[in-house]
């Protein structure tokens, strides 16, 4: 397979739900471009305008516009769908309101866990109640909040992101350390805003204002999704010839640790026209083939390329023949849209390739045998796009059980993988 021309992934899935949440929270009319257009963020609009925000559609190419209105009591459940992402930052958004709201979800959502949210914030002194699972779904009622100072039993920017949105919406101090650094967006978009927000040895903390803090409107425009674009610079890795630019990505450091183990697997992907968009960096990558050969993905880089496991999984197995890859401590993919741990290991074994999960560890051995099969996505989009990537390499012949899942956040994945190959003349998107 040959790779070549010009691509822009899509907007930047985490952003994208802070930046409408952060604006339905604003005073005054905000302007979002490039928001993602992909099912979960169209998750988050339509809980909020269910509580009375006034958010345009969310369209391909369209400036989304969100003017202020008050947050307000919902007339029925709030349904975050798929995404694990608009449950748990609207549970911190909610527990600074003086109402009850029930959120749920659909069954992947209502199969994984609250209480990393829900407990931090029953220590703010938001009431919430549970059908006795740690899950979905969970009636909210928010309203006087205490300051919480707070270690996190896992990284996680969910959990981290609803404490800092409860802080703000609550009024009161938050102060949250985490084992490892997870992404943070969110504290990025608080200072762009001009919300006060420091960081001081690992601790990140929110101080509210005197007087109930107010967030400004703003104009954003959201970058590329570096996890997205991991789809993208696999697909050139894995080729046998030419070269991929893939333009207006997000490296924000927390979210490219998928480049750094690609490094020392032996593939270098260029960062090229570095510049800063609404207090994110932003560059253009050039991704080429490479010969890969296996490593070790520490405890510590996990948080970093925590939704590029499958990908990188996907490019470990095809890593010189025997050569192994090792993911440590990597027992969070069990509770992410699938159960993706077990998922990665028994897919790849589906189609011949030698992987484990042993405890909380990954192994993938690398082949050279065409890999065929047929692979369980478990409607998981990201195991989906990692196994197309894998269906690209010569002889493959991999079967993915639905395709339709890419929706939640790369609609075009599979267009633009077939532009990219086929065409060898990718076009610039509008
Ligand atoms: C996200 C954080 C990560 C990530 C998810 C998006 C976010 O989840 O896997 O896709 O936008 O904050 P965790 O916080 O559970 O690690």
């Amino acid at each position: 397979m040959r790779v070549q021309g010009v691509v822009r992934p899509p907007g930047d899935k985490s952003i994208s739900h802070r930046a409408v949440m952060l604006a339905a929270l604003a005073r005054g009319t905000s302007e979002l471009q490039g928001l993602l257009t992909g099912a979960d963020v169209k998750s988050s609009a339509r809980v909020l305008r269910q509580l009375g925000a006034d958010i345009t559609s969310i369209r391909d190419g369209v400036k989304v516009i969100v003017h202020a209105s008050r947050i307000t009591h919902p007339a029925s459940r709030l349904n975050c769908g798929n995404s694990g992402t608009t449950a748990r930052l609207m549970l911190g958004i909610l527990a600074g309101q003086r109402f009850a709201a029930t959120l749920t979800g659909d069954a992947s959502l209502r199969r994984r866990p609250m209480r990393r949210v829900t407990e931090p914030l029953r220590a703010m002194g938001a009431e919430i109640q549970e059908t006795g699972r740690d899950a979905l779904p969970l009636t909210i009622r928010g309203g006087r909040l205490r300051p919480l100072a707070y270690t996190t039993p896992v990284a996680s920017a969910q959990i981290k992101s609803a404490l800092l949105l409860a802080g703000l919406t609550g009024g009161v101090g938050v102060t949250i350390r985490e084992p490892y650094r997870s992404r943070d967006h969110t504290e990025r978009l608080f200072v762009h805003l001009g919300l006060s927000l420091h960081e001081r040895d690992g601790a990140i903390t929110y101080e509210p204002p005197e007087r109930r803090a107010v967030v400004p409107s703003f104009r954003l425009s959201v970058p590329g999704d570096a996890s997205s674009a991991a789809f993208l610079v696999a697909a050139a890795a894995l080729a046998e010839a030419g070269e991929l630019l893939i333009e207006n990505v997000g490296v924000n450091p927390t979210r490219t640790g998928f480049l750094v183990v690609l490094e020392r697997m032996g593939a270098h992907v260029e960062r090229v026209n570095l510049r800063d968009e609404g207090g994110e960096p932003v560059a253009d990558l050039v991704a080429r083939p490479a010969a890969l050969r296996g490593t070790e993905v520490s405890a510590a880089e996990v948080p970093t390329l925590v939704d590029e496991v499958p990908v990188l999984a996907v490019l470990a197995s095809r890593a010189a023949e025997r050569s192994e890859t090792v993911f440590r401590e990597v027992g969070e993919l069990r509770v992410k849209e699938s159960n993706r741990l077990e998922l990665i290991a028994a897919n790849l074994r589906a189609v011949g390739v030698q992987a484990e999960a042993r405890g909380n560890d990954l192994f993938v051995c690398g082949t050279t045998h065409p890999p065929r099969g047929r692979v369980d996505t478990a409607r998981d989009h990201r195991l989906a796009m990692a196994f197309a990537v894998l269906g690209t390499v010569p002889g493959a012949e991999v079967r993915l059980s639905e395709q339709a899942s890419v929706a939640i956040s790369y609609p075009r994945f599979f267009a633009d993988l077939k532009r990219i190959r086929e065409t060898g003349h990718g076009k610039r998107e509008t």
